[in-house]
């Protein structure tokens, strides 16, 4: 056969004829998801925290100039998603950036970024659960009920007043978790609804606040110049976070290399243009400097200043919406990867073992789920949205250096789309993420290198000795 498999040392590489033959002989997913499918589990992952949540800070950060900010960082996503494109165009197997790498930078990279990835994906849902534990506490005041303040939120989350844990989040993660955990069909049909409503909220907000819009609020239309539009990109940047998830279901795909890339297009311009068009609102209806004190709501702020208080009720249940798609997707896209890294030994077997009846990662499914859940039960984590967002951001730079080597090494491989201006647009793409990843805090920083240090220990002592390329020299 001509799949040559390996080579040795810590940049022993997967060969990509390998990497699509394994998958194929391999445990085998259900193949369900179309390009509808694909841009809706795609808004579904990106619509959430960062539009509902964020722009609160993101307006007390950059001023109007948001709209700047969102612009920016969509930008980044949209540089870095020509380069997703490109090779879930051409490796279309589960594992999406992690899979990618291993065939191109080598295991150590490989794993490397799969380790990165579960601070991405991982710690989202994670903190998107405890902010939707926060919505559905104010929808219950608003029928009258409260819980127990114990079990409202993390301890140590809320200055001054003593929490156990965050209930609602902890069940929210766990019905999710039941749901993947049957099959990706039920995922389908339930994410597709959930998407079209949030999509629909979005839409009444601008149709019904575009007569609310003050141009005069536009003025100054940068009170904190461009460094505020610069950190405000690093922090909404969280909100595009997600459509990276699409390439990560390449394996439930029926045409995954036609279709994966429109998918990932797709769900991120669309996403875009509604969320600078929103930005622009947020900031037109409100003076920005209002905006604090009301971070946690700024949408439902925002329409209470227009009067419209009618419609708080509707957007809230439409965050509340939001955030679930994505914490589904997120959950989703994580048990995909650690499925494909325990596929080729750098994680335990029995990870990517697959349930007879509902073929779903169904062990993986539950231990993610119930690890996401209890972290945002009992860590307050309010504080890590931007170590997801430096987690991203290298994932992101590295897919784009792996484009460049890819073009090298294999230019033969049949790559349905391609990115254009190689290696150009790649090297942009790089640059305006390390741009982005050092408006971050050197607190971030400093808990990145502490994760990172904790994936090299794993490596080390586990993932290098079972790794299956190990096997092959043995042969
Ligand atoms: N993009 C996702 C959100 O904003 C992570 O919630």
């Amino acid at each position: 056969m001509e799949v040559q498999k390996t080579e040795r040392g810590l940049f022993r590489k997967k060969n990509i004829a390998y990497i699509i033959l394994a998958a194929e002989q391999g445990p085998s997913l259900k193949k369900e998801l179309n390009t509808w499918d694909l841009t809706m589990l795609g808004i579904g992952a990106i619509i959430g925290t960062g539009i509902f949540v964020l722009t609160g800070v993101g307006a007390t950060t950059a001023g109007p100039g948001m709209m700047l900010s969102f612009i920016l960082a969509g930008v980044a996503c949209a540089l870095a998603a020509f380069a997703y494109a490109e090779f879930s165009s051409t490796v279309p197997v589960s594992g999406s950036v992690y899979t990618y790498s291993y065939a191109t930078l080598g295991e150590m990279f490989a794993w490397i970024i799969g380790w990165d990835l579960m601070l991405e994906y991982l710690l989202s849902v994670s903190t998107v659960a405890a902010g939707w534990s926060g919505y559905f506490q104010s929808l219950l005041k608003g029928f009258g009920m409260e819980l127990p303040r114990e079990m409202t939120a993390a301890p140590g989350s809320i200055p001054g007043v003593t929490t156990y844990y965050n209930l609602p989040a902890f069940i929210i993660v766990m019905a999710l978790t039941y749901l993947l955990s049957i099959g990706i069909k039920e995922l389908k049909r339930f994410n597709n609804v959930m998407v079209i409503i949030k999509v629909a909220v979005i839409l009444l907000f601008i149709i019904v606040g575009f007569s609310y819009v003050k141009p005069d609020n536009w003025t100054p239309f940068l009170p904190y110049g461009f460094s505020g539009v610069f950190q405000g990109a690093a922090l909404v940047f969280f909100a595009y976070i997600g459509f990276d998830a699409v390439a990560s279901a390449a394996e439930e795909v029926r045409n995954p290399t036609r279709d994966l890339p429109k998918g990932i297009f797709f769900s991120l311009g669309i996403c875009m243009l509604l969320y600078v068009v929103m930005a622009a609102f947020l900031v037109g209806i409100v003076p920005f400097s209002q905006f604090s004190g009301h971070e946690n709501s700024p949408v439902a702020y925002a329409l209470q200043v227009a009067g419209q208080d009618w419609l708080v009720g509707i957007v809230s249940l439409g965050a509340l919406l939001g955030m679930t798609t994505v914490m589904l997707v997120m959950l989703y896209g994580q048990t995909r990867i650690i499925f494909a890294m325990s596929r080729d030994g750098l994680l335990p077997k029995f990870f990517s073992h697959i349930h007879e009846d509902y073929r779903t990662p169904y062990e993986t499914t539950w231990i993610i789920g119930l690890a996401a859940g209890l972290l945002g039960a009992f860590v307050p984590l309010h504080q890590l949205a931007e170590l997801v967002n430096l987690g991203t951001l290298t994932a992101f730079a590295l897919i784009s250096v792996a484009v460049i080597i890819l073009r090298r090494t294999r230019p033969d491989l049949n790559r349905t789309f391609r990115c254009p201006g190689v290696p150009f647009l790649p090297i942009l793409a790089i640059l305006v993420c390390l741009f982005l990843m050092f408006q971050l805090s050197m607190m971030t920083w400093i808990r990145f290198g502490v994760w990172l240090l904790a994936g090299m220990i794993v490596y080390f002592l586990y993932s290098r000795k079972h790794s299956h390329l190990n096997q092959f020299h043995d042969q």
